[in-house]
């Protein structure tokens, strides 16, 4: 068995299954850190061990970080709801500061770098030059972008006191398999339910707004290439694509006709998001791999193998 151990926030979660996934191939020891309030036990690989622990319960995690004597720590856990953020943004700002703030020092106590999962779109704003370089100054419009904006400055505090190279990754819009249809984001998951089970998506901002959509499995291998790497990156494709390209696409891969139906922005959404990753390509050696279209149409079909006959959607 390898003595690398990591521990992953969040690995019970769609990303951060992944990253469990990955590191476990690349010879990791892995400790998941996960309350279970999105995520699934079911999701976490039998090889890593699963804590049950809310990374806002200070000492419950001070134990579990002690014990695993973790070596990086990959901090996915957050609340990771815009919406939600909007309705309790104190209940966010617990989750994604506070909680951060736990994480960072356990970490710090044992010399552990951490890859901090933040947001490029919610970060930046509507005002930002597309695609956004990480110098763009932050300019969030939800209590989500916020609270990572405040994540990351404890984290880059913290590397400055400590010197240890903790790292932020900014993510675009991740999707895969295993993410959840029934959140209010993840649009590709939503529509694929939506078109699986023969209902019309909802297509909010009429279809316009644009993403910088990256596959999952990219998005874990950029996490593992920035451990170590003090700085923070972008992680996404550059590549702006419209919510109404992604129904297209998904109806191509689902091989159905089903409509659309037209709605406005919800508050706190961006109209356009798309994210420079030029400095994680030259400083991380990484770029995303998966072209959206056959990206698309796998996900389509492993989501479709995942969704249950009696699923009902909470939101579309
Ligand atoms: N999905 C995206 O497109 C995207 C984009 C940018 C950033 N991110 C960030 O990536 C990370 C993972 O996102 P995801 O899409 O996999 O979301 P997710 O909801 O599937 O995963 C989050 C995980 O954190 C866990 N969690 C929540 N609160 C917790 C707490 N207090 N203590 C312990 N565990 C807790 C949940 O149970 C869940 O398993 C988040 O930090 C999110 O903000 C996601």
């Amino acid at each position: 068995m390898s003595n690398k151990c990591a521990i992953v926030t969040g690995g019970a979660g769609f990303i951060g299954s992944h990253v469990v996934d990955a590191l476990l191939g690349d010879d990791w020891r892995v400790v998941v850190v996960d309350d279970l309030s999105t995520g699934d036990a079911d999701r976490v690989a039998g090889e890593a061990t699963l804590e049950t622990v809310d990374i806002t319960d200070r000492a419950a995690l001070d134990a579990v970080v002690d014990a695993a004597q973790p070596a990086a720590v990959f901090h996915l856990a957050a609340q990771s709801s815009v919406t939600r953020s909007v309705a309790d943004p104190r209940r966010d700002c617990e989750i994604n500061v506070v909680g951060t703030l736990n994480v960072l020092e356990g970490a710090t106590r044992h010399g552990a770098p951490v890859v901090f999962s933040s947001t490029g779109g919610a970060l930046y704003g509507n005002r930002a030059p597309l695609p956004t370089p990480e110098t763009a100054p932050p300019a969030p419009i939800s209590p989500y972008g916020a609270s990572k904006w405040a994540g990351e400055a404890y984290l880059a505090t913290w590397r400055e006191a400590s010197g240890i190279p903790h790292a932020a990754c900014r993510l675009g819009n991740v999707y895969g398999p295993r993410q959840s249809p029934h959140g209010e984001a993840g649009v590709v998951a939503i529509f694929s339910h939506r078109l699986w089970s023969g209902e019309s998506p909802t297509l909010f901002g009429f279809g316009k707004p644009t993403r910088d959509y990256v596959h999952v499995q990219d998005v874990a291998q950029a996490l593992l290439a920035a451990v170590g790497q003090g700085g923070t990156f972008n992680i996404s494709t550059g590549v702006e694509t419209a919510v109404s390209s992604i129904f297209e696409l998904l109806r191509a891969a689902a091989g159905v006709t089903n409509e659309g139906e037209l709605a406005p922005l919800r508050p706190g959404e961006l109209e356009r998001s798309c994210i420079d990753p030029s400095r994680a390509r030259e400083q991380l050696g990484w770029q995303a791999a998966v072209r959206l279209e056959k990206g698309l149409a796998a996900t389509y079909h492993a989501l479709i193998a995942e969704f249950k006959p009696d699923d009902s959607l909470g939101a579309g």
